[in-house]
């Protein structure tokens, strides 16, 4: 049996990567390369990062990371064209300048072209209560500023699929159906929304597996392609965890094997994959960056794989 949990999965299963960790530390690159088929870079793309002063992109990292990620054959998911967090502070300045947006899709996009398979177009750009969120892009394109990026970002790369990427839509009815409603107008002018990115970052204490699966195949049935874009289950959202670690691990891993079940029953042309939102729990956002103590992912600190991956490579072998 093969030890690579992406070489027993019909559709792709990635992972977001940390740049400085994929081409700096052996054993980090090595398990990305060995257990996942897509890579998202986790923050290279980010508008702070590619673009720090207007007009002035800064290619560097982001040529490496494609280069490199070319070279070991995988697919790549560009994450993301606009979004209101990680932003240069000059976006603040040029309200109203449409042409900042358009450029911005237009150079990243076009640098690559042909390199990724898709793209987080626009992130999380809806509230709870499903509205257009008064964000910075908002105030840079106006109310049509998603229409705008998607349409040029069909022209900058006329072959990669195009998603709308966000949180919660698999619990919030109300914020699913706006988007929802919202993407299928825009296909009805002509706008091409190929998918929709559902992030699912889950915890053990509040995940509705029904509800997932009832939002997943709404999606499939209007026809997008569905992409489990960022996916951790938090074992310890609340930090008063009373479980053993043996025991949230059981639990996490049963979840997974559940939620690859449901994705598994939608139509394969549908499935554009599932990434995990990191390799290790370690370089996971949540406590690298929120600094809570977690364990999110298929791999510990120590890159040895968890309960979880073995009942994934399970449910594999099995299926
Ligand atoms: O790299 C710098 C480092 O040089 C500096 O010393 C350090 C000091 O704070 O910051 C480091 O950058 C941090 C970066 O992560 C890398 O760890 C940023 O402060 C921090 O804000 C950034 O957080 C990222 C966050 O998005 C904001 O961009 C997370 O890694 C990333 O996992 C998270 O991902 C988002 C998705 O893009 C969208 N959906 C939600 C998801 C989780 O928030």
């Amino acid at each position: 049996m093969p030890q690579q949990l992406h070489q027993l999965s019909s559709f792709h299963i990635g992972t977001a990567v940390k740049w400085p960790e994929l081409s700096q530390k052996s054993s980090y690159s090595h398990l990305a390369l060995s257990q996942f088929s897509s890579f998202t870079p986790e923050n290279l793309l980010k508008a702070s990062r590619i673009q720090p002063q207007r007009g002035k992109f800064n290619w560097q990292e982001a040529d490496a990371f494609v280069k490199f990620t070319e070279q070991h054959g995988k697919r790549m998911h560009g994450h993301t064209l606009l979004w209101d967090r990680d932003l240069p502070p000059w976006i603040n300045d040029v309200p109203g300048d449409e042409k900042v947006l358009l450029d911005h899709v237009r150079h990243i996009m076009t640098r690559y072209a042909g390199k990724f398979s898709g793209w987080d177009v626009v992130n999380e750009a809806f509230t709870e209560t499903g509205e257009l969120r008064p964000g910075s892009w908002f105030k840079v394109g106006g109310s049509e500023y998603l229409t705008k990026a998607f349409v040029a970002a069909e022209k900058a790369d006329p072959h990669a699929l195009l998603f709308y990427n966000d949180f919660d839509l698999e619990v919030n009815e109300r914020k699913r159906d706006a988007v929802l409603s919202h993407l299928i107008k825009l296909r009805e002018t002509g706008v091409r929304v190929d998918g929709i990115g559902v992030q699912l970052h889950l915890n053990l204490s509040t995940t509705r597996l029904n509800k997932i699966a009832s939002s997943l195949k709404t999606m499939a049935t209007e026809n997008f392609l569905v992409h489990i874009s960022e996916l951790d289950v938090s074992v310890n959202p609340y930090d008063g965890e009373t479980n053993t670690k043996e025991e949230l691990f059981a639990m996490q891993a049963e979840l997974l094997v559940q939620l690859f079940s449901l994705y598994s029953e939608i139509n394969p042309s549908k499935r554009y994959g599932i990434t995990f939102w990191g390799v290790c729990d370690n370089h996971s956002w949540i406590t690298s960056d929120l600094k809570q103590v977690d364990y999110p992912l298929l791999f510990d600190d120590e890159y040895r794989a968890k309960p979880a991956w073995h009942a994934l490579m399970k449910f594999f072998s099995n299926s």
